[in-house]
């Protein structure tokens, strides 16, 4: 399965969704329906959806789904309130129910629900095209390092911000998937991005489109870029503030560091819908905590192939689990958008129409 055709993270059905259960990846594929907005909520919440673009799509239908229930303005409202509150730090959930809001609050009630279904999809098929605009204009930065020498063009990526996490081919993999498209030959670094493990995600991905990769330890990142086994970093983006600081999975600043002190390009991939400008910078963007299961359970297969948990610590064993870190916009090179290339000192003058 890979997302050529039609893209089988979120598909409508009818009055509902169906959503490709990523909890149960790799092992399994499920698909969940979506019926209402406890559902939607609840998907966005526990990561059965998860990476920045998707979780704003999920967001959007979860609006549609919200008014088959009731259309009127305090139903409305309290719609976006609930699923503004499933997850903090990915932008592209807030932008995804302002633009939802927008587009609602002045409609007659009755007029609500056909309008909110067109809007999501909207919001879905932009964020496909999006996509494919962020592989076009980061496969030049591949195919540049392809020409200087012979191999394979050694990409570093963390979390998972390919197709699974959008609407369309992904964000950081879409040059990958560009560049493959292209006959360039690549090598894949994948870091497993404990504790929720998106590298596995990203593992089974390659492996389905025939993309050569390694996974890796988290902690062998820094290893790899002193060897000089890396030509460049790729990674997506929760959300961007106005001054370039970038937050994203957690670690991904680690590798930031690392790849500056090695002199490799660390590039972030992300849409304009993952733009902040009303965040001046990095402290002010909200990091999600998360429980302390995360951390000390390992979910996969027992030797009999049958889902399971091991529980990696002490019982009682204090845990802090933050999901994302920020990266300071001066260790980014630039930032891969639909619109082109952009050092992050110049992200304002890329999208004026949104410069506050
Ligand atoms: O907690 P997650 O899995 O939703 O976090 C995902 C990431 O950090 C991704 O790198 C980011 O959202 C970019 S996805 C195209």
């Amino acid at each position: 399965m890979n997302c050529d055709d039609s893209c089988p993270t979120l598909q409508r059905d009818d009055d509902s969704i169906l959503i490709l259960d990523q909890t149960a990846l790799p092992h399994q594929r499920t698909f969940v329906r979506l019926a209402n907005l406890a559902d939607a909520a609840r998907a966005i919440r526990t990561m059965q959806v998860r990476g920045a673009p998707l979780i704003g799509a999920t967001a959007a239908f979860g609006m549609a789904l919200a008014l088959g229930e009731r259309t009127d303005d305090a139903s409305l409202d309290a719609a976006l309130a609930d699923l503004a509150a499933t997850r903090p730090t990915a932008v592209n959930l807030h932008w995804a129910l302002g633009r939802m809001a927008k587009r609602l609050r002045p409609l007659a009630p009755s007029a609500r629900r056909e309008a909110a279904w067109a809007e999501a999809e909207a919001i879905q098929k932009e964020d496909a095209a999006q996509n494919a605009a962020i592989g076009r204009h980061g496969l030049p930065l591949i195919a540049e390092i392809a020409s200087r020498r012979p191999g394979p063009v050694r990409v570093m990526t963390h979390c998972n911000a390919g197709w699974l996490a959008t609407c369309g081919h992904g964000t950081a993999l879409a040059p990958v998937y560009a560049a493959q498209a292209a006959g360039i030959p690549l090598l894949v670094w994948v870091s497993e991005t404990r504790p929720r493990n998106q590298g596995l995600l990203t593992a089974w991905e390659l492996a389905q489109s025939g993309i050569p990769f390694r996974l890796i330890a988290d902690n062998a990142a820094g290893h790899l870029l002193s060897q000089g086994a890396v030509d460049l970093v790729i990674t997506g983006a929760d959300r961007v503030a106005a001054n370039g600081d970038t937050a994203n999975k957690i670690g991904t600043y680690l590798k930031a560091l690392a790849a500056q002190d090695q002199g490799v390009p660390f590039y972030i991939a992300a849409p304009g819908s993952t733009l902040d400008f009303s965040c001046p910078n990095g402290a002010a963007i909200p990091i999600e905590d998360r429980t302390a299961d995360e951390v000390l359970v390992i979910p996969g297969l027992t030797p009999t192939d049958q889902p399971g948990e091991i529980r990696l610590a002490a019982a009682g064993t204090p845990v802090a689990n933050p999901a994302f870190d920020v990266t300071p916009a001066r260790l980014i090179t630039a930032l891969i958008t639909e619109r082109g290339l952009v050092t992050l000192d110049r992200l304002g003058g890329l999208y004026p129409e949104r410069n506050p």
